[in-house]
């Protein structure tokens, strides 16, 4: 059974959640429908005196059904579906006694919507336990009564950024915000403190069923409420570009619900909810960022028939920018780091940044001093080879050069043990010829990290020629082990993330090139749903790396004798980097200016090294080029095997290089598009740029076959 009911001395009856055959608890029938029959038979019985619910799981309730939701294509079912959920919940709230939500850990989405129907929670102070409402990160909107219940609880103006931006809060955070009022330490302590909560108020009831309900903050007619109406879905749609409908929903639930009664409000909830869940964005963002993501975390793409492993020690030489970012991410998890560079200024100062780190988190109370020492006790700076003793993986940061990282190579091999793997951090060199200075190539792999590794939530791991799957494995493994997302992808020309992002970055230069204006250029990547326009983003990146790589490479296929065709782009690049010496924002000169006491802003002598077109392009066909070079560049990875998985390259382009997460992905991108429309509209814009945005082969053939990616 999914529920047990336990009756105590004092007729306090406790719902213990434990959903058979799941690590989590989800609330769909499974759950429900027992949780239901629970309910009558409390509501049957006057001698019970109050209710607690909490879970035999590590969490709480993770949430709703998404499985279901996603199967769902039309109107009513989906209206039927969310009012019977809360249905359920009203009826939880109404039963005529106490109530409590004993939060034995996360309770997130529908999870805490079950929580917040009840009048009062109690959360063990377990800083891995989340709480919030975060369904807007797959395009849809809290759907059990959240817009309506949180608002009324804690106020307009704290539960709209919640709900708009998904926060998850830890259970000290909640509580300051009201979302939680009481913290407890254990689990006996939890459920002591929730059966005194209900004995100690029989006659608990929710606010806003009370007659004399008074909104916290007002109610959306308020002076200082209506003041937030007039500018906040402009404030919304600046951020978004329009292309979260949730977003725009969430604020009306809100909005309208706050001038109607509880039950009219979440009527009007449910309607919104439909209109989000039904939308091709839910679609596509339910898709990868849950379905995909969650396959690639239980492993899709790592090989079978190899027992988990563990680091336990990880040696990392170059302490930079990466190798300081990857010690910090390594200890976070508990690792030991040996962290090495060629002075020991230059080691510690990589340490450094993980106290900077650290002091950054202990200021917003995310830390503890303890916490702090302890990891920082972690990583030990050297300039000693012999320290690398007995590390499990090493993970080279050193520069960005094929001698220097044979070097290192060479001399942590002589010291690490035979079955250790040696894993490089290069962004374009590729594996296969890095791994010709191991005398271990099976155990070389990639592990290309993001900038800056604290906050990115990716991997990118590389198989040489001669990877072993065991390597493979190991690799995966230590990935998430510092709770990052794994992709796998084969050795090839800057891999996948590289390669795809380049083309976004380019396209922006050729646009430039063309003589279309430089904000336009710039707005067009922004409302196509990117992090940052492409000619910022090339600035950040820098341009005279761009321009090395380029030399570089045409340089590899010369010797190779093979023909390099480039980017129609490349004359651009060498022009601002070579002629112009606008190097980027670390040279402080890019396509912007970097004034040291001002904001950035376009470089006005753009004009003169790029004029403007009598013909200035429509925003919707920049928008479009933008997204068809990405995609179709994607697919032609697929086709090359550069990727293993849809799940791979969809995940990789979002969490990556910030592929616009409302289209799902850049292979969503074309499925949701059309395979056959793609192709079509590729080939048009080909016969109009000589060739460039030819489709993918495999598009071609899907056309044909009728087939899309899967
Ligand atoms: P960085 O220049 O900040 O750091 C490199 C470090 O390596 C320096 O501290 C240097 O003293 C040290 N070093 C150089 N030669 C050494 C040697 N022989 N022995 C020991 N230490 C030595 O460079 P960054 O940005 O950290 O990049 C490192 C690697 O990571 C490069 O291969 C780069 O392509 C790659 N990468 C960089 C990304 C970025 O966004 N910067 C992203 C992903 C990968």
């Amino acid at each position: 059974m999914s529920i047990t009911i336990q009756r105590d001395s004092d007729n306090i009856v406790t719902l213990l959640l434990d959903m058979p055959g799941r690590s989590m608890n989800v609330l769909n029938e499974a759950l429900t429908a027992p949780f239901v029959a629970a309910i009558a038979d409390i509501e049957a019985d006057p001698s019970i005196a109050g209710v607690i619910i909490t879970s035999g799981k590590a969490d709480f309730v993770a949430g709703a059904d998404i499985e279901k939701l996603f199967q769902i294509t039309e109107a009513q079912p989906a209206f039927d579906l969310v009012q019977e959920f809360k249905g359920f919940l009203r009826r939880l709230e109404q039963c005529g006694r106490p109530v409590v939500a004993a939060l034995n850990g996360t309770a997130l989405g529908g999870g805490l919507e079950l929580a917040l129907a009840c009048h009062h929670r109690i959360a063990i102070n377990n800083p891995k336990a989340k709480f919030g409402l975060p369904e807007v990160k797959l395009g849809l909107l809290p759907g059990g009564g959240g817009t309506q219940r949180l608002p009324r609880l804690i106020g307009i103006q704290n539960a709209l950024p919640l709900m708009l931006e998904g926060k998850e809060l830890r259970a000290e955070e909640a509580l300051q915000q009201g979302i939680i009022q009481e913290l407890a330490n254990d689990r006996e302590d939890l459920l002591a403190k929730a059966k005194a909560w209900c004995l100690a108020h029989p006659k608990a009831a929710q606010p806003w069923d009370d007659k004399k309900f008074r909104w916290p903050g007002g109610d959306s007619k308020t002076p200082a409420n209506a003041q937030l109406w007039s500018i906040a879905p402009s404030m919304a749609s600046a951020k978004t570009h329009g292309n979260y409908p949730a977003v725009i929903n969430i604020l009306s639930c809100v909005f309208e619900g706050g001038i109607v009664d509880f039950d009219t409000g979440c009527e009007i909830e449910s309607r919104y909810f439909v209109n989000c869940a039904l939308s091709p964005v839910a679609k596509n963002m339910i898709g990868t960022l849950w379905f995909q993501l969650n396959a690639i975390n239980k492993g899709k793409s790592r090989p079978e028939g190899f027992a988990p492993s563990r680091v336990n020690k990880v040696g990392i030489l170059g302490a930079g920018m990466m190798g300081a970012g990857i010690a910090y991410a390594s200890a976070k998890a508990g690792i030991g780091v040996v962290l090495l560079d060629s002075s020991i200024d230059a080691a510690e100062n990589g340490k450094n940044y993980s106290a900077k780190l650290l002091d950054k988190a202990l200021k917003r109370g995310q830390q503890t001093v303890a916490g702090k020492e302890s990891l920082l006790a972690l990583i030990k700076p050297t300039v000693d080879f012999d320290d690398l003793g007995g590390c499990d993986l090493i993970i080279e940061a050193v520069f960005e050069d094929r001698q220097v990282k044979a070097d290192v190579t060479r001399k942590a091999e002589v010291v690490i043990g035979a079955d250790a793997v040696f894993a490089s951090n290069t962004s374009t060199l590729p594996i296969s010829g890095l791994a010709q200075a191991s005398s271990r190539p099976a155990n070389f792999i990639g592990l290309h990290f993001f900038s800056p590794v604290d906050k990115m939530p990716l991997v990118e791991i590389i198989i040489g020629e001669h990877t072993s799957p065991q390597t493979l494995a190991r690799g995966f493994d230590y990935v998430q082990q510092i709770k990052k997302t794994p992709i796998v992808v084969n050795d090839s020309r800057g891999f996948y993330t590289s390669r795809v992002f380049g083309t976004y970055v380019m396209e922006g230069l050729k646009l430039l090139m063309e003589g279309q204006h430089p904000r336009a250029i710039e707005m067009a990547g922004l409302q196509a749903g990117m992090p940052v326009g492409p000619l910022a983003l090339h600035d950040e990146i820098s341009l005279s790396l761009s321009w090395h790589i380029l030399q570089q490479t045409r340089k590899d296929f010369a010797a190779a004798g093979k023909p390099f065709a480039g980017h129609p782009a490349d004359a651009g690049l060498e022009k601002m980097a070579k002629e112009l010496d606008r190097n980027g924002k670390k040279a402080g000169k890019g396509f912007y200016d970097y004034p040291e006491n001002a904001p950035k802003h376009l470089w006005p002598g753009l004009q003169q090294a790029f004029p403007l077109a009598s013909q200035q392009l429509p925003q919707k066909d920049m928008i479009e080029r933008m997204m068809f070079v990405q995609a179709n560049e994607a697919a032609k990875c697929y086709e090359e095997k550069v990727m293993l998985s849809v799940a791979d390259a969809n995940i990789g382009s979002i969490f990556g290089w910030g592929f616009a997460p409302f289209q799902g992905g850049a292979l969503q991108y074309i499925n949701a598009y059309g395979v056959a429309n793609f192709v079509k509209r590729a080939n048009q814009l080909a016969e109009q740029f000589d060739g460039y945005f030819a489709p993918a082969k495999i598009l071609v053939q899907m056309a044909e076959q009728g087939k899309k990616f899967e």
